[in-house]
């Protein structure tokens, strides 16, 4: 089995590399083959998702992806900005469905900015839609305003948009993630203003009916943002849209107290799927050897659970990351006093042994 390596920009391939450790330290031996992606991509060949990037990224059966950007590329015209890498990557690749688990870990609840009793024993998914809305709906642009007060001005604009096949599939992929776990699923949206949310909840309730053993409800956004600080073990599935999703999950990730620990799969049609870590690339720590690599690891995880058939070592993996953590290692990021602080290689070395036990 193939797997592509893109490490990316920032703390990207020093998280990444920890990972690999990992994976080459399984009994299984993978084909691991890396190509540079976002800054490092346009810094080699002009453009953030290079054609050899993106062949590769096709002809494998996984993806493992550390994270793009730099202040450095910020000027650059927006077709060559590294974000357009990953955003690219989900399109081609139909990397529709995106799972971004938010689970506590016991021993960092107090490194949550909540109060224990809210956050302590947090288990929850968002599934949010990946490759529609607002992201990639056209027409978009700067044009002159056609109407209203301001018509004559210069305005900016972006279509939301989702088609009922979008919405169907992504729904599917929530009810039977659902089934899984707790089987509760809460749908959110914007049903109250936009017609595309309307739309939206009203194929979540047909596509419900096929999946009567899930107890479905239906929240607007905002008032599920407040839920999601106020009683977030109110929730078992999430699933929306590109947009909410993008916000809610970087929310729902901050009650676990660090991002540094959040790992994402991003799932076409037939499980292939790209990983990484639900953070950014920390251009300002990147170099420094502190990075958090346990989202990274734990994405690897996740990888061979959903792409490569392997739940045996993701399990395996995930008992080092909770073995290193009640060993007492933390990196900056999720370091309280009486814990050991250690820096990205050693965080990784540690899961190295705790996997050899
Ligand atoms: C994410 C990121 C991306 C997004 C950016 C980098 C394009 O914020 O994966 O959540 O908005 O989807
Ligand atoms: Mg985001």
């Amino acid at each position: 089995m193939k797997i592509a390596i893109l490490p990316g920009d920032g703390i990207g391939p020093e998280i990444v590399d920890q990972a690999v450790k990992v994976l080459n330290a399984l009994d299984e031996k993978f084909e691991l083959e890396t190509a540079p992606v976002g800054g490092a991509g346009y810094a080699a060949h002009g453009h953030p998702l290079p054609e050899g990037t993106l062949a590769l990224a096709k002809a494998a059966d996984a993806i493992l992806f550390g994270a793009v950007g730099d202040f450095k590329y910020d000027t650059l015209e927006r077709a060559l900005r590294p974000e357009q890498a990953i955003l690219g990557l989900r399109k081609h690749l139909g990397l529709f469905a995106n799972l971004r688990p938010a689970i506590l870990y016991p021993e960092l609840a107090g490194a949550s900015t909540l109060k224990p009793e809210v956050v302590s024993g947090l288990d929850i998914l968002i599934i949010r839609e990946l490759t529609g809305d607002i992201y990639f709906g056209q027409p978009r642009g700067v044009r002159e305003c056609p109407d209203g007060a301001f018509k004559g001005q210069r305005e900016g604009f972006d279509t939301m948009r989702y088609a009922e096949g979008e919405i169907r599939r992504i729904a599917h992929v929530a009810f039977q993630a659902a089934q899984k776990r707790d089987k509760r699923l809460t749908s959110v949206d914007k049903a109250n203003v936009l017609e595309t949310f309307q739309f939206w909840r009203d194929i979540v309730t047909d596509v419900h009916k096929e999946y009567p053993d899930v107890a479905l409800d239906h929240m607007y956004v905002d008032n599920a943002a407040m839920q999601l600080v106020r009683a977030p073990k109110r929730f078992d599935v999430l699933v929306t849209g590109n947009m909410f999703g993008d916000i809610l999950s970087d929310q729902a990730s901050m009650l676990t107290g660090s991002i540094g620990m959040l790992p994402s799969a991003s799932l076409d049609a037939n499980n292939k799927g790209l990983y990484e870590p639900s953070h950014g690339s920390a251009p300002d720590i990147a170099g420094k050897g502190v990075a958090n690599p346990l989202a990274t690891i734990l994405s690897a995880a996740m990888m061979l659970r959903y792409s490569l058939g392997r739940p045996e070592q993701a399990d395996r993996i995930e008992n080092a990351v909770k073995a290193v953590l009640k060993q007492g290692l933390r990196t900056p990021d999720i370091y309280e006093e009486g814990t050991t602080k250690v820096g990205t290689s050693q965080m990784g070395d540690a899961v190295l042994k705790a996997l050899a036990q």
